[in-house]
């Protein structure tokens, strides 16, 4: 698995909460995985003219499908909730929260559409349109490493500042892994 589970942890012991620290090392962590796969997507951007490589392949489909969803979901129904409720004045410029989420949005509508290429590559036994998919990896793995790079830097440590173990008391985990199942 590339992204792996943000809340592997808490599910081990059972607790129905996270920390703040666990909360956001987590989404590191997940930024640090997707990173991995925005360079698995640019090697197959780069040899798409080879064989597929139908093992990647599959991880990759499996990554854009699950994996941006459920990171996406903690972020927009946990994160960015309780961190609009602790902003001070300058911390965010006011349109920044809305850029976010259409980034969001667009983000995993365009991991669905290539990973609906991908399958088809796959059922086909080849990619038909090389540059149609290039186009189409990298247009992905561009916009996360830029989205990424933008949270890691602003958001996350931001989020360090203004919350508190008190913001994330009503994170169920039961709920998060329902909307995400
Ligand atoms: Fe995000
Ligand atoms: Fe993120």
């Amino acid at each position: 698995m590339v992204i792996q589970n943000c809340c592997e942890m808490n599910q081990k012991d059972e607790r129905q909460y996270l920390e703040p620290d666990e909360l956001l090392a987590s989404i590191e962590k997940e930024h640090s995985a997707e990173q991995n796969l925005c360079d698995m997507l640019e090697r197959m951007a780069d040899n798409l003219l080879e064989p597929l490589d139908m093992e990647s392949a599959r991880t990759v489909i499996l990554t854009l499908r699950r994996s941006l969803k459920r990171h996406v979901t903690l972020e927009e129904q946990y994160l960015y909730p309780v961190l609009t409720k602790r902003l001070c004045p300058g911390d965010l410029a006011d349109n920044m929260l809305e850029h976010i989420r259409r980034e969001h949005a667009a983000d995993e509508s365009l991991a669905h559409d290539t990973a609906d290429q991908l399958e088809l590559a796959l059922e086909r036994g080849r990619v038909e349109n090389p540059e149609m998919l290039g186009y189409m990896l990298r247009g992905f793995f561009e916009c996360r490493r830029r989205h990424i790079a933008w949270e890691d830097a602003v958001v996350l440590p931001l989020a360090r500042l203004r919350l508190s173990a008190k913001d994330f008391r009503t994170f169920s985990l039961k709920e998060f892994e329902a909307t995400v199942a």
